[in-house]
């Protein structure tokens, strides 16, 4: 049975807690107060065209080289709350890391999201991201963006889905069932959670049996961390030994790793997400190369890891703090039972369903959409000049009164009929995003965490880890638990 060693668990504990951050350095807490009572000098961002009748955008710098980092690093959607309630829906943050224009509120981000007249490209995630997962699907525009989504649809449709959920199966059970700690508090889930997805994407998107090629799928795991934590590095330079670096050295390990793979699977018949790529092909017979295909892989590695992982652990989490919903979904578990499932029985568990859209409504894990103005444009009636990062935030808009009710209680019963708040704004809950690139893995992720959670509800009660427990989240990239997330796992039986 899995168990925790104690020196390590101390060892990891220390490392969280003082590991310098924005979020953990002394002192953090009272900057931020200040700073959001600072009233830092306003600045314009364009002048509107003489005649047009638009709005000019203002904003301001926040502070040297920092900008407004520790505001937004600290205190996430909270932050963008005291922005539109101070400034309204259209602000300019120019800061020197990413200057861009937020774009807050849900008719924000319908104008982004639906990109009527392709005034905005997805560009504006190439400062965060584009070193290391460029030619990726979300990172393609346009005419081009078409022809590759196409091709890639095919790899997503219902009967492909039902081989990848198989195969997830066949790693949670395994997994929640040989290395997950029961009764200690000191198991903390999201690691676990995140070497687990991992786990699924060596079995589903590479095709690797659980427990063979454990040398190499170690190494493309470890590469493929250090590229995602590369996105999130606050020295952005490629010069040793600094962490960008060591990201666009691990993204040629991952390039080395697919390219070799690509000339192997194109003769199987595999039923893995590589395999399926090496295959697929739109109606009228457009395939991917095999560059297409080893960029396409590095990038779905990463949009569907931390997402799923944070999907997953912020279900338990809530679960776990309301025993009433952790019951009702588990009697929908315990009507499947313990055989293998499949798409027709998680179908079934519509109380996970709720707690998904819950739990991602309150930490939404893509809490931003990056765009960038290819002309000059205007967004609600200001005008935005060629070249501007203009970002939407889910995160906000998940939290807004206007359409929620009592917006930071946990209540999965406001996404059932009659209630149906999602409804009230088409543009109210993307935590999924829209239009065009809308995410094209959004059931199979679903999918997964159905699985994870069915799995674990039959096997565990959830507890929290001591009377009271609150999670605090760091919201630096996607939100992730600052502690680790403890979490007591009961079993059953
Ligand atoms: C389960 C949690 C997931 C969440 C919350 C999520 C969220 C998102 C969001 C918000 C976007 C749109 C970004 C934008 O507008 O710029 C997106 C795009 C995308 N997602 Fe997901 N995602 C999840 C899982 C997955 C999975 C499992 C995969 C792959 C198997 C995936 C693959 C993609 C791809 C390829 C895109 C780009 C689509 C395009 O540009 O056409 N995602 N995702």
């Amino acid at each position: 049975m899995a168990t925790i060693s104690t020196p390590d668990y101390l060892i990891d504990q220390a490392k969280r807690r003082f590991t310098p951050s924005i979020n953990n350095f002394p002192g953090m807490g009272a900057l931020e107060r200040k700073l959001l009572r600072t009233d830092f000098p306003q600045r314009v961002l364009a002048e509107p065209p003489a005649g047009s009748g638009l709005k000019p955008v203002m904003g301001d710098a926040g502070l040297p080289v920092l900008g407004h980092m520790i505001e937004m690093f600290r205190g996430g959607p909270e932050y963008l709350m005291h922005l539109y309630t101070t400034k309204g829906p259209v602000y300019y943050a120019d800061s020197p890391v990413l200057p861009a224009v937020t774009a807050l509120g849900p008719d924000a981000a319908q104008v982004i999201y639906s990109n009527r007249n392709k005034d905005y490209s997805q560009q504006g995630w190439t400062p965060v991201i584009g070193p290391f997962f460029h030619r990726g699907l979300m990172l393609l525009d346009f005419d081009e963006h078409m022809f590759h989504r196409r091709i890639m649809q095919e790899a997503f449709v219902r009967t492909r889905l039902v081989g990848y959920t198989e195969q997830v199966d066949t790693v949670v059970s395994k997994v929640i069932a040989n290395d997950w700690v029961a009764d200690d508090p000191r198991f903390l889930l999201y690691p676990a959670m995140k070497q687990m997805t991992l786990d699924i994407a060596s079995m589903v998107f590479m095709g690797h049996e659980p427990g063979t090629d454990h040398e190499l799928v170690t190494k493309v795991n470890n590469a493929f961390t250090t590229t995602v934590r590369a996105g999130n590095a606050i020295i952005r330079t490629g010069v040793p030994p600094f962490t960008w670096w060591r990201g666009l050295q691990a993204r040629k390990l991952l390039e080395n790793y697919f390219q070799a793979r690509v000339k192997e699977q194109r003769a199987s018949q595999g039923n893995d997400l590589l395999s399926v790529l090496c295959q697929t092909e739109d109606e009228d017979g457009n395939k991917f190369s095999d560059a297409d295909i080893v960029n396409h892989m590095i990038f779905l590695m990463m949009a569907a890891h931390d997402t799923s992982t944070s999907t997953a652990t912020t279900m338990a989490y809530y679960l776990a703090e309301n025993p009433q919903w952790q019951q009702r979904c588990r009697d929908e578990s315990d009507r499947l039972g313990d055989g293998p499932v499949d798409i027709e029985s998680l179908e079934k568990l519509e109380s996970l369903d709720l707690v998904m859209n819950e739990s991602i409504r309150l930490v939404t894990p893509v809490q931003w959409a990056m765009r960038r103005a290819v002309r000059d444009t205007d967004l609600l009636g200001y005008h935005i000049p060629e070249g501007t990062n203009v970002i939407a935030y889910p995160g906000l808009n998940h939290r807004l009164p206007e359409f929620w009710t009592d917006p930071m209680t946990f209540d999965p019963d406001r996404f059932a009929e009659p209630r149906s708040e999602h409804k009230k704004h088409r543009f109210a809950f993307t935590p999924f995003g829209g239009g065009s690139h809308k995410c094209i893995g959004m059931m199979f992720g679903q999918l997964e965490v159905k699985v994870i959670m069915h799995r674990l509800l039959r096997k565990y009660r959830l507890e929290p880890a001591r009377p009271g427990y609150q999670e605090k989240w760091d919201y630096g990239g996607m939100p992730v638990p600052m502690d680790g997330l403890p979490i007591i796992l009961r079993p059953l039986r």
